[in-house]
């Protein structure tokens, strides 16, 4: 059993609840373990902590432009390889058609999140839509292909030797966030049924990073029938009604989808601004010491972030503090509460350092490291 060393001391001028009623001109960074759950310090800073002026080494927060990776990729296992660790995989893929194989990821689950497009996917359990928003968790080596009604533009997260799983939701108890009986499953329907037959197929199997094909003189979803509670599962962000306080600014872990062993997927939808006077109404600074914090923009304004689009993704290395950029937060205290938020973003948090794969030049913004300088003339 552990116990975490806790302490909770005041010293100096503070506020003594966290998010709330800041000392008059401070600004409160959130220093914590555990990603949001461990110990933790709120300190109230005299100056922005993200008010660096030059920046030299390795360590640096990251954004990529994915819309510039405008390729198409005729199977998932072409996609971009954009981060990764030995716990998690992090792919771009952009499709259009009907893939002519089945995919098997031997090496993990694989969480499919539908930036844009819709279609069709076959799968060993049946037939399911999907669309733009859609979560689609497929358990480790279920075989499956898609058929592209509108291009296809898929996030690819493969849980490493690993099973996703839903985060427990603790006291607002399992209908949170979303019924667990939102989640829909493959059917062996019209469709399904349509798609069997004696056509020669080809599955291409991942396992360990390499691949293997294996044919077949038929098509081998050919199920008529299963029972159990393993299946792919299907949830759309607007299924999610996220938990929110009007007097509180919720830390990310409060909009958690899912979970592996050593990273989460959290989900932000739209949501009305705080609306206590004394209430933070945008992301606090932090440390979020234990942790990688990966975020994909999907759609909407993003309220705490200058200069980001749907489509791109910006990396947080641990080991800085990071928060909202200058201009955010001025539109912040100027915010009515209650006024909704309309962003939509995937985040994924990796307790292991994550690596960034080749991409082509002019993907990656080279200023993000320097976009929390003040500067008015760049506001909108
Ligand atoms: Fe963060």
């Amino acid at each position: 059993m552990k116990s975490w060393i806790s302490f909770p001391r005041i010293e100096g001028l503070s506020s003594r609840q966290a998010h709330a009623d800041l000392p008059q001109g401070t600004y409160e960074r959130e220093l914590g373990k555990e990603g949001f759950f461990g110990p933790a310090t709120h300190m109230y800073h005299t100056h922005p902590p993200t008010g660096w002026i030059a920046w030299d080494g390795p360590l640096k927060p990251r954004a990529f432009d994915l819309v510039k990776l405008n390729h198409l990729s005729a199977s998932p296992w072409d996609a971009v390889g954009v981060l990764h660790n030995a716990n998690v995989k992090f792919r771009y893929w952009r499709f259009d058609g009907t893939m002519d194989h089945l995919a098997r990821n031997a090496d993990g689950d694989e969480l499919l999140f539908i930036h844009e497009g819709e279609g069709d996917l076959f799968c060993d359990y049946g037939h399911l839509t999907f669309r733009e928003g859609d979560y689609v968790m497929l358990p480790r080596a279920t075989m499956w292909r898609i058929e592209a009604a509108q291009p296809v533009t898929a996030l690819l997260i493969e849980a490493t030797n690993d099973s996703f799983r839903l985060p427990d939701k603790g006291m607002v108890g399992k209908h949170a966030l979303f019924d667990p009986a939102m989640l829909e499953v493959p059917h062996i329907d019209d469709a399904f049924k349509a798609q069997q037959g004696e056509t020669e197929t080809r599955v291409v199997i991942k396992r360990g990073g390499a691949f293997t094909t294996v044919t077949y003189p038929f098509n081998p979803l050919d199920a008529i029938g299963w029972h159990g509670d393993l299946a792919p599962v299907k949830v759309n962000w607007r299924d999610i009604r996220p938990l929110m306080s009007h007097r509180y600014h919720l830390p990310p872990s409060a909009h958690t989808t899912f979970t592996a062993s050593r990273f989460v997927v959290c989900t932000f939808v739209p949501r009305p601004a705080e609306s206590d006077p004394g209430a933070l109404k945008v992301p606090f600074f932090h440390s979020n010491d234990d942790y990688d914090e990966v975020i994909f923009y999907h759609r909407g304004r993003f309220f705490s972030r200058d200069n980001i689009h749907p489509g791109m993704l910006t990396l947080h290395p641990c080991g800085f503090t990071h928060g909202p950029h200058p201009k955010a937060l001025a539109l912040a205290a100027k915010a009515q509460g209650g006024q909704m938020l309309d962003e939509v973003a995937v985040m994924i948090d990796s307790r292991d350092a994550l690596e960034i794969g080749p991409m082509p030049e002019g993907v990656e913004w080279q200023g993000y490291v320097d976009s929390w300088k003040a500067n008015p003339e760049a506001a909108e």
